[in-house]
């Protein structure tokens, strides 16, 4: 049975949901799932933007067998080329023998390396900023590379104003029938997800997001339709800004977050203390992780979002603690900048903590080591309190 829902007088969301998948791209836990979103436009000729993943392809086939009712497809526009929206390409080529599949010079590069069918009859390939007419419909295409694949186009329909934009201003979690930001309690519901997935997926990118932000002042956008999650046909200037201070490395909040490497107990101890006394000071909204407990992907939210963040981590093999070392080199790779850091280090025979994790601080943007990082050895004792309270008064001070 179909189940698709109008979004104009002749614009039709025709995707779908996967609450099964335990992974997004087999790394991210998804535990409301995620949705895959395409849109079937109805005018002289009809267009196709995007598909979904494979998961969904059955719904998928059917709700735009229902919307054509009988008509042909003529237009595919395929915005990204990542397999979780374009999986269909060749089952549509197959069933409208006719289509166009509409994209750049990288989009059909990649199109001969995931697939093996031939789609030279059916390329229709376009530049940046080229048009394309529907009849009462306008397609603008707009390159928006590395956003997060260097392929990626935003498409813009001129008419009905609205913005076909990729990844971008996606969210993880599934739809549950309210397919519009206005019809559901976004911040509560859906906010989150929305930074995990923009800090991990696209949080490398941010001059490239910059720059399609500024690209987008100048256009008149009604409604921006996604590949993941909610529509915005209200208010989109509030999700518009969040993605200006995510992509500007810019923190949301005033607020610390706490992560910890440790094994048996002691430095987990420490960083426990240090939250008291910052809590006992005043701080709010502290956040507090176990590296080996929680997916980094929900910590590299948090770290988006905070201004403040304190590390510690025990000495391992001459080394950090791998969780602890893959979560630095995975913040570094985002390009995470802006943030004051606190450092707690452990070590038994040889402490190297607090040296790695600086070495890796570093090498990144405007990461700025507050307070005296101070290395125990094994756990600290009553007597070293002292050393603990320079730390909180030093790192308090920094939070304004
Ligand atoms: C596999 C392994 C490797 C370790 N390597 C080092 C090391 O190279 N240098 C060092 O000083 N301590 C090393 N340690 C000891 C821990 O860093 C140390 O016991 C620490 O105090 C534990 O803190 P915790 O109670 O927070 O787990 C190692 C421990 C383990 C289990
Ligand atoms: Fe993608
Ligand atoms: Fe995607």
């Amino acid at each position: 049975m179909h189940c698709v829902q109008k979004i104009t007088d002749n614009i039709y969301w025709v995707g779908g949901n996967d609450r099964r998948l335990e992974r997004f791209e087999n790394m991210f836990p998804i535990p409301d799932g995620v949705c895959y979103n395409s849109y079937l436009i109805l005018d002289e000729k009809t267009c196709l933007m995007d598909t979904v993943d494979t998961a969904i392809s059955r719904l998928f086939i059917e709700n735009i067998t229902h919307v054509l009712n009988g008509r042909d497809l003529d237009y595919l526009v395929i915005n990204h080329m990542e397999p979780d929206h374009c999986a269909n390409i060749e089952e549509l080529v197959r069933r409208y023998p006719n289509i166009k599949i509409v994209g750049n010079k990288k989009t059909f590069q990649f199109i001969g390396q995931f697939y093996d069918f031939d789609y030279c009859n059916n390329s229709h390939e376009v530049k940046d900023c080229e048009m394309l007419n529907l009849g009462r419909h306008n397609l603008k295409f707009m390159a928006m590379p590395m956003i997060h694949w260097p392929e990626v186009m935003f498409t813009y329909e001129e008419t009905e104003k609205i913005l076909f934009s990729a990844d971008a201003f996606g969210t993880f979690g599934a739809m549950a029938g309210n397919i519009f930001a206005d019809e559901t309690d976004f911040e509560h519901h859906y906010l989150g997800e929305s930074r995990r997935y923009y800090s991990n997926i696209v949080g490398k990118y941010g001059n490239q997001v910059q720059g399609a932000l500024k690209k987008l002042s100048s256009y008149d956008i009604r409604m921006i339709c996604p590949l993941h999650g909610p529509i915005w046909r209200e208010n989109a200037e509030y999700f518009i800004g969040k993605y200006d201070k995510w992509s500007r490395y810019e923190p949301e909040k005033n607020g610390v977050v706490l992560v910890y490497a440790s094994m048996y107990g002691n430095t987990e101890n420490i960083i426990n203390v240090i939250a008291n006394k910052l809590a006992q000071k005043g701080v709010k909204d502290m956040r507090m992780y176990d590296i080996s407990k929680t997916h980094p992907s929900y910590i590299i939210a948090d770290i988006w979002k905070y201004s403040h963040v304190v590390f510690g981590s025990v000495t391992y093999n001459n080394g950090l603690y791998y969780g602890m070392e893959s979560l630095l080199n995975e913040i570094k790779a985002l390009n995470l900048q802006n943030r004051k850091v606190g450092l707690v280090g452990n070590g038994t025979w040889s402490p190297q903590a607090i040296k790695v994790m600086k070495e890796i601080l570093c090498t990144m943007k405007n990461m700025e080591v507050v307070g005296t990082p101070f290395e125990m050895t094994s756990s600290m004792k009553d007597n070293e309190e002292e050393i603990v309270d320079r730390f909180v008064e030093d790192f308090y001070s920094s939070i304004s």
